[in-house]
This record gives structure tokens, C-alpha cells and sequence, in this order.
């Protein structure tokens, strides 16, 4: 009995644990389409340009990207590759680990894996809710990640946020607010508001530039995918006439048993 009960408690034991992890706060919803292929070259033209600097991603290559996206490898060597890396070879960086560590507090991590760890909704969310904050070293803070080590580096494109509510606020209802207020038509406990012209991009257009880099984060985390899915498609179809073969071969087998 007492084993049993040992046994019971270890199985639900990573339940408890996850269910722990589960309060993050609250998260912005994205519809990952992996199928939208030019939605994944921009998102990949996004991580080398704004990620690949500090943080690699050491398990993927830049030519498997650019065959499952549908790129010219060439090209992709041309125009994606900055450090003197050939395109058969993995995305790595030169950034010593320890240097990282000593400049950020933590080295920023590898990210080949990372929308698997923390799911889309969380990445999506984390790299629109970073704000303004005097008090840290980068000057910026994050609504998802409480005093978090990475500079904003996509505040060219999105500007400088201003938040109008507490870290906690934020971290429930969200920088941009949890709704619409159908009355008033403007947003509900909206937590934040871009500095005027101190962006290139209106947000719209900003989020549309995360929901590619993000779409491409959990293409990486998962390459083959793309192939499972569209082979699914071939093995469904097959198992689908094979069925019409495998009853009119029981129909003949049987005719003369009765
Ligand atoms: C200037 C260096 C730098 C650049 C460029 C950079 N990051 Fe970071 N990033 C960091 C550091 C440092 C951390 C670790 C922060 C911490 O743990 O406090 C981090 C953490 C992260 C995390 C959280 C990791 C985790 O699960 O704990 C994600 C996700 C992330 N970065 C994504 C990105 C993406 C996407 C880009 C490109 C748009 C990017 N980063 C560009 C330095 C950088």
C-alpha cells in the first residue's frame, strides 16, 4: 500500500509542477500558420537581422530554412549571413558565453528550441511588452519577464513604451488592454502607449513583424513538421482508396464461402 501511494504521488507530482508554471500572467493570442511561407522568409530575415547577434541557434542550418521556406540557398548566403559562415552550416554566433554573462547578467540563450519551451503566445507577448523603466540597465523592463537581461532591440521598429500601469496590471490585463469596450470603443485597461514618432512602424504593422518572427521561432523548434503534415496529407489519401481495394478484395475472397 505504501509503495502504491509512493508510486500515486510521483505521478501526479509533474502535474502539480506544471500547473505552477502555469501562472504567467495574461498572454496575447497568434494563430501559427506554418503553411504561409512568405510569413516564415520574413521571420527568418527578422532573427538573423535583430536575434542572431547575441543569441544562435546552434541546431538549426541556413540551408535547411532555406529549402523548407522555399529560398535560393545562394541568395540566402548572400543576404542572411553576416558573420563568414557557410550556408551548410549551423546558426551560430561568435559571442563567447562568459562575455554575455558578464554584460547581460545572463547569456542570452540558444533560441533553435525555444518556442517549444515557452509556446508562441508567450514569445509573441513577451517581445510586444517591453517598456520604458529608468530603474534597469538596458532602461527597459517587461511585462512577461519581471526584470528581465535583454535589451529592447526591437524599439527602432516599435518605439519607446511608456507604461500607464503597475508591472502587476500589466502582467494580468496585458500592455495594450484585454479588450474593446463596446460603448466607448477604446481599449480596455490599456497599460501603454508608444512615444509619438519615436517608431518606425505603426503598431499594427510592428505586431504583423513579431507574428512572422514568432511564426519562424516555432517553425525552428520543429523543421520537420512541414514534412510530417503534408505527407499526413498523401498517407490519409492512400488509406482512404486502399479501403475501397482492401473491400472489393473481401467482397471477392468471401463470394463462395456461403
Ligand atoms: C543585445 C543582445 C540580445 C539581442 C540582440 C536579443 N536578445 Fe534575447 N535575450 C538577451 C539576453 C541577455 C537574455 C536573457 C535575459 C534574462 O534571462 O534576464 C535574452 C532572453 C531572451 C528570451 C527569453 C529566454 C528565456 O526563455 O528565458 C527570448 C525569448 C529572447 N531573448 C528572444 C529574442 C529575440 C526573438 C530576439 C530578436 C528579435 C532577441 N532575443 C535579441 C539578449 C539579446
Amino acid at each position: 500500500m505504501k509503495k502504491f501511494l509512493i508510486a500515486l504521488v510521483m505521478a501526479v507530482l509533474p502535474l502539480a509542477a506544471s500547473a505552477a508554471g502555469g501562472a504567467k500572467g495574461h498572454l496575447d493570442h497568434m494563430d501559427v500558420d506554418l503553411h504561409n511561407k512568405a510569413s516564415l522568409q520574413r521571420g527568418m530575415q527578422t532573427f538573423v537581422n535583430y536575434c542572431l547577434g547575441c543569441h544562435s541557434a546552434d541546431y538549426m542550418r541556413y540551408e535547411r530554412a532555406a529549402m523548407d521556406l522555399g529560398m535560393n540557398p545562394e541568395l540566402v548566403a548572400e543576404h542572411m549571413i553576416f558573420g563568414d559562415q557557410k550556408v551548410g552550416e549551423q546558426m551560430t554566433i561568435a559571442m563567447p558565453k562568459a562575455d554575455a554573462a558578464e554584460w547581460f547578467g545572463t547569456a542570452p540563450p540558444d533560441l533553435t528550441l525555444e518556442a517549444r519551451l515557452r509556446g508562441p503566445d508567450w514569445l509573441y507577448t513577451y517581445l510586444r511588452s517591453f517598456y520604458a523603466d529608468d530603474s534597469r540597465p538596458w532602461g527597459v523592463n517587461n511585462a512577461v519577464f519581471k526584470d528581465v537581461g535583454m535589451p529592447n532591440v526591437l524599439a527602432p521598429l516599435q518605439g519607446v513604451v511608456k507604461a500607464n500601469c503597475s508591472w502587476a496590471d500589466m502582467n494580468a490585463h496585458g500592455m495594450r488592454g484585454d479588450g474593446i469596450d463596446p460603448l466607448t470603443n477604446t481599449p480596455l485597461n490599456n497599460c501603454s502607449s508608444v512615444v509619438k514618432g519615436s517608431g518606425e512602424l505603426s503598431p499594427e504593422e510592428f505586431d504583423n513583424v513579431v507574428y512572422d518572427l514568432v511564426n519562424f521561432m516555432v517553425y525552428m523548434g520543429e523543421p520537420s513538421k512541414l514534412d510530417s503534415q503534408r505527407i499526413g496529407t498523401y498517407v490519409l489519401i492512400f488509406l482512404f482508396l486502399f479501403f475501397f481495394l482492401a473491400y472489393a478484395l473481401k467482397k471477392e475472397f468471401w463470394k463462395d464461402v456461403h
